[in-house]
Formats: C-alpha cells, sequence, structure tokens
C-alpha cells in the first residue's frame, strides 16, 4: 500500500501550484468509508479552483482539489450497512478532495461500480455522463428531430453530449477548436462539426439550420461563446451556459432574451445528484452508457497522480480529446 499523500494546491494559481505532501491515513467516522483510490478523474472545475475562478465555493488553499474518483473500501464507519471492505465505489461531488491515495467520504455518496466497467473508464466518464444525463434528459423534454448546438463536442462531456443526443435522435451541431478535433466530432456522429476558431460560428449555424436555429445550446466555453450561443437560437430556444473554460459569461442582460423569448440557465450537476435516489438512478443510467463499448470517450491522458500539474496544463492548452485520468499507483 502506498504511504497516504495528496496533491495540495498550495496556493492559486497556475499548474505549477500543485504539490505532493504527505497526508496522515484517514480514519472512518459514523457514516463514513475509507477510500483507496485507483483511478482519480481530472475534470475542468479543479482548474477553476486551482486558479481561483469564482466557482460558488472556493476552497482557500492550502486544499486538496479533484471530485470524482474510484477506489476501493478501506474501512466502514459506524451506522454505514450497505458499504463492506473490499467494495469498489466510484463518487462525485463528495465534498472531499480527492487527488490523493485515501480519503474518507460520506458512505451516501458512494456507489458501487458494476463489474462490467474498468476503473479508468469510470474515472473518466462518471460525472461527464451524469453532467450529460442532466443537460440532456432532465433540463428540457427534447423530441426526436429537433436539432441542438453543443460547443467543445471533443472534449470530454462534449464527446458524451454529442453520442448520447444522437441516441435521442436529435440533430447534432458541433463545434471544435482545431482541425483534427472537427475529424473526431464527425466520428462522434454530429451531423455538422464548425471550427469555431477559423468560421463565424453563428454565421454557419444559420446556414446549416436554413435561419432556423437550434432548439438547445449546451455551451461548457462561457465567455467567448455564450453571446453568439443566444444568436443560435430559433425562438423560445434554451441556452445552457454549463460551463466557462474561457472565463465567465459577464454583463448580460435579461432584456437580450426578450424579442424571441428565449430561455437561459446556468446550471450545476451539484443540484441534480444531491439526494441520493437521484444520484443512484443517474449512475445506473451512465453505468448503462459507460458499459456499452459503442460509447466513445477517449483516455486523452494516463497520468501517475504525481504529475497533476501535467495534466492541468494539458486539460488547459485545449489540446485534449476526451478525459484525463490520475493513477495513484504509478510513478
Ligand atoms: N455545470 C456542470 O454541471 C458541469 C459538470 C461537469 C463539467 N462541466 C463543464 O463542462 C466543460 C467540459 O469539461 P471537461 O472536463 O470535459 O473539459 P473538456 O471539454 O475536455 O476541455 C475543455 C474544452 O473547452 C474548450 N475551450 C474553449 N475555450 C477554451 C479556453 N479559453 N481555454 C480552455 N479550453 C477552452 C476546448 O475545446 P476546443 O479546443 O474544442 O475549443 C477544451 O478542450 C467544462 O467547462 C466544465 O466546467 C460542467
Amino acid at each position: 500500500m502506498n504511504p497516504p499523500y495528496a496533491i495540495f494546491v498550495t496556493s492559486l494559481g497556475g499548474p505549477e501550484v500543485l504539490q505532493a505532501g504527505p497526508i496522515d491515513m484517514p480514519v472512518a467516522g459514523p457514516g463514513q468509508v475509507v477510500i483507496e483510490h485507483s483511478a482519480i478523474a481530472v475534470n475542468y472545475v479543479d482548474i477553476y479552483l486551482r486558479a481561483g475562478q469564482p466557482h460558488g465555493h472556493n476552497p482557500e488553499p492550502p486544499f486538496v482539489p479533484g471530485i470524482s474518483a474510484v477506489g476501493r473500501v478501506l474501512e466502514v464507519g459506524a451506522g454505514v450497512s450497505d458499504l463492506q471492505v473490499g467494495d469498489r465505489i466510484t463518487y462525485a461531488n463528495a465534498g472531499v478532495g480527492c487527488y490523493c491515495t485515501h480519503v474518507a467520504i460520506p458512505a451516501d455518496r458512494a456507489v458501487k461500480v458494476p463489474a462490467a466497467l474498468d476503473d479508468i473508464r469510470v474515472a473518466a466518464g462518471l460525472l461527464r455522463a451524469l453532467t450529460a444525463q442532466y443537460l440532456l434528459k432532465q433540463m428540457r423534454p427534447m423530441a426526436a428531430g429537433e436539432t441542438v448546438l453543443v460547443h467543445a463536442a471533443a472534449g470530454g462531456v462534449g464527446q458524451l453530449l454529442v453520442q448520447w443526443a444522437k441516441r435521442l435522435g436529435l440533430k447534432v451541431i458541433a463545434t471544435v477548436g482545431s482541425d483534427a478535433k472537427v475529424i473526431t466530432a464527425h466520428e462522434l456522429g454530429a451531423d455538422a462539426v464548425i471550427n469555431y476558431r477559423t468560421q463565424d460560428f453563428v454565421a454557419e449555424v444559420a446556414r446549416i439550420t436554413g435561419g432556423e436555429g437550434v432548439s438547445v445550446v449546451y455551451d461548457s466555453v462561457g465567455h467567448d461563446t455564450f453571446t453568439g450561443s443566444l444568436a443560435c437560437l430559433a425562438p423560445k430556444g434554451l441556452a445552457i451556459n454549463y460551463g466557462t473554460a474561457s472565463g465567465h459569461v459577464e454583463n448580460f442582460s435579461l432584456q437580450t432574451l426578450h424579442a424571441r423569448s428565449l430561455w437561459v440557465c446556468r446550471p450545476t450537476l451539484r443540484t441534480y445528484i444531491a439526494k441520493r435516489a437521484d444520484l443512484l438512478a443517474m449512475c445506473e443510467e451512465v453505468f448503462a452508457l459507460l458499459a456499452d463499448k459503442t460509447i466513445r470517450l477517449d483516455i486523452a491522458a494516463l497520468l501517475p497522480l504525481l504529475r497533476a500539474g501535467k495534466a492541468h496544463s494539458l486539460l488547459e492548452s485545449r489540446s485534449t480529446q476526451g478525459a484525463i485520468v490520475l493513477l495513484p499507483a504509478t510513478s
């Protein structure tokens, strides 16, 4: 077993502020389980919090970043009846930092992983697929044949959104930031793909839809795209700003929505999985999706946990397609 250690955000800043340090072996308090991690997800929110981008509940340094991981139960606290030592579990948004070898989490945040799924695919996909689930299936009922716009479609969440939307019978217009990603978005099944670094995506969406616009925009880019996203909507359309990879949407006037009765929303997965019953129901659906080998989720990089800084540099560079996973047991 590894001597316990964690990666700390030592001060707010670039990837270099991520530094390893020893931790005490956690002890399971009442209602908790201690997990030994096997695979740790790198999500874009880890970057927002490391850099100090306001995100509702920013922790003060030093803190351990990371919100989703996979591991085995090492110890079960008093009052926990549905988990046993040795169970393979995963979690997202458990209120603890997960860039570490061992952690104690509330047992009611842990979900057992089906045998058909490997640790890396679950770490790469759990939080992203839960996000795609609520975005596509809970935010607004969609009828087959409706058209949606997915930004950053070759990214971790984007890959799953495109494929799931196609399974729901939607027409998908995808935007991506490089020619290599254009190829990926086509392979994922997008009906039309726009490189928004070289093409005017608003004009392209108007051309592709014959001026009708799209029913929903899934916008994880934020600052650089959101005004354009609104312009891509059909009357009564919905723009969902679910991420801020390019920065926050600022100086937004509600009057922008008036002329075409548009809707906007700025949701977070935390709300959708706050109740355990919802978490379990969504995980059941997400595990089935991830177990389907025809669903593609690229692993952009597999890195030792000690190289968390490299993982952040890669994700911020916009060069990755798919998800990055950190492995605590390798060096
Ligand atoms: N609200 C929620 O519930 C929720 C839950 C999970 C994730 N998210 C959000 O979902 C998004 C995707 O997360 P992910 O972890 O899978 O990341 P990702 O999509 O793999 O990576 C972010 C992508 O954003 C695009 N991008 C555009 N402008 C950028 C800029 N200025 N800097 C960096 N990237 C830029 C890049 O793709 P291109 O090169 O194609 O432009 C980049 O690859 C993030 O915004 C995250 O915050 C939200």
